[in-house]
């Protein structure tokens, strides 16, 4: 088993232990005292856990339209019905859609309940389940409600990872891809548990070093993710998120030449990573780029003009500002 400790400031943080068999270790990671367990999961989600006290399950309906307010207020309700109290925990097995709702509904239930995330599919392992975001979407757009509400603990076991549909497995390979423009080299080549533990460990540094997303460091993460959520809420989440980060990140790297950043050779080196994971790098055929824009325009990070994530000589970086016209133009691209 492979431990990732995510140290935050104050003497706090949590372990996110990583291998097959993790979900068993759920007994000694429980907040000291806990005395019951509300497991909050999905019908499609075939994980079992032992919280080793009382417990129940919690079903939540699937899909994204499924992280929504009225999930977070069902499972409130229910819990209060069960008399789930702050000396109980909620433990949230299932992927991102039930670890950021399940988080959320943890973290405004009696002002906050810990939480222990068992992440079943690759993207809550390697990205969604870690660093306490937390949150659910609008019609408007997405998570543009929630909390950041760190977890006592996350278990990674890659063992549950083999029933995961192979749409579902690329797709959390798409945030795989994006740590490989973080820092985290080799990635394909290491076992499936090295690989998931490399992308915490990058994904830990920038918690540590920015746990709520004041310095800048902590949006970094969001590589690729501006035109991700604005593809995903144009195409009502036909875009699984995984891919439409893909093609976010392609994008940004075109973005960034545009803009005089980048040279040819990092678009490419972008499309080669990508590519490699079997994942789409152009935006699907029906987009309205101007609507694109305007999508974008509402992200959380755009408090000065457009505000992307981009490749640059100082590397990675925020970049405030972009004018909408070059947005526009670098979405009309073809290559
Ligand atoms: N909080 C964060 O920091 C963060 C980071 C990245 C992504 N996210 C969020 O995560 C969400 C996407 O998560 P996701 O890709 O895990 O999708 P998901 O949670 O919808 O899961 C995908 C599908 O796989 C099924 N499934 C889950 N585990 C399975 C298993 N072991 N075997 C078989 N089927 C299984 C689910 O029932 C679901 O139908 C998005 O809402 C995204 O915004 C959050």
């Amino acid at each position: 088993m492979i431990t990732v400790p995510v140290p935050l400031g104050g003497g706090r943080g949590y372990d996110v232990l990583v291998g097959p068999g993790a979900r068993h270790r759920l007994l000694e990671v429980l907040p000291v005292g806990a005395h019951r367990a509300a497991v909050v999961t999905q019908p499609g989600v075939d994980v079992v856990v032992d919280a080793g006290v009382e417990q129940r399950t919690f079903l939540m309906p699937e899909g994204e339209e499924a992280k929504c307010l009225e999930t977070v207020e069902e499972l409130c309700r229910a819990w209060a019905r069960w008399g789930l109290t702050r000396a109980d925990v909620v433990v949230a097995v299932g992927g991102g859609v039930v670890t950021d709702a399940a988080g959320f509904a943890a973290a405004v239930y009696h002002r906050g309940v810990a939480v222990v995330h068992v992440p079943t599919t690759l993207l809550g392992q390697v990205d969604a389940a870690i660093g306490g975001k937390t949150g659910v979407n609008l019609p408007e757009g997405k998570n543009l409600v929630g909390a950041f509400w760190q977890p006592s603990a996350v278990l990674c076991d890659v063992d549950v990872l083999a029933t995961l549909p192979p749409r579902e497995y690329r797709s959390g390979l798409g945030e795989m891809a994006k740590y490989a423009f973080l820092g985290v080299h080799d990635l394909p080549d290491l076992p499936l548990d090295e690989a998931v533990a490399a992308c915490v460990r990058c994904k830990a540094e920038h918690i540590a070093a920015d746990e709520r997303e004041t310095t800048g460091r902590r949006a970094l993460l969001n590589y690729g993710h501006t035109l991700a959520h604005a593809l995903e809420t144009a195409g009502h989440y036909d875009l699984r998120h995984g891919e439409a980060v893909a093609i976010g990140l392609v994008f940004a790297a075109r973005l960034a030449r545009r803009l005089g950043r980048v040279d040819d050779g990092t678009v490419a080196e972008h499309e080669r990573v990508v590519a490699g994971y079997g994942l789409p790098a152009t935006v699907p055929a029906g987009h309205d780029p101007a609507e694109l824009v305007t999508l974008m325009a509402r992200d959380k990070k755009a408090v000065d003009g457009l505000t992307f994530v981009l490749d640059g000589p100082r590397g990675v970086e925020v970049v405030a500002g972009v004018p909408p016209d070059v947005v526009e133009a670098t979405l009309r691209e073809r290559s």
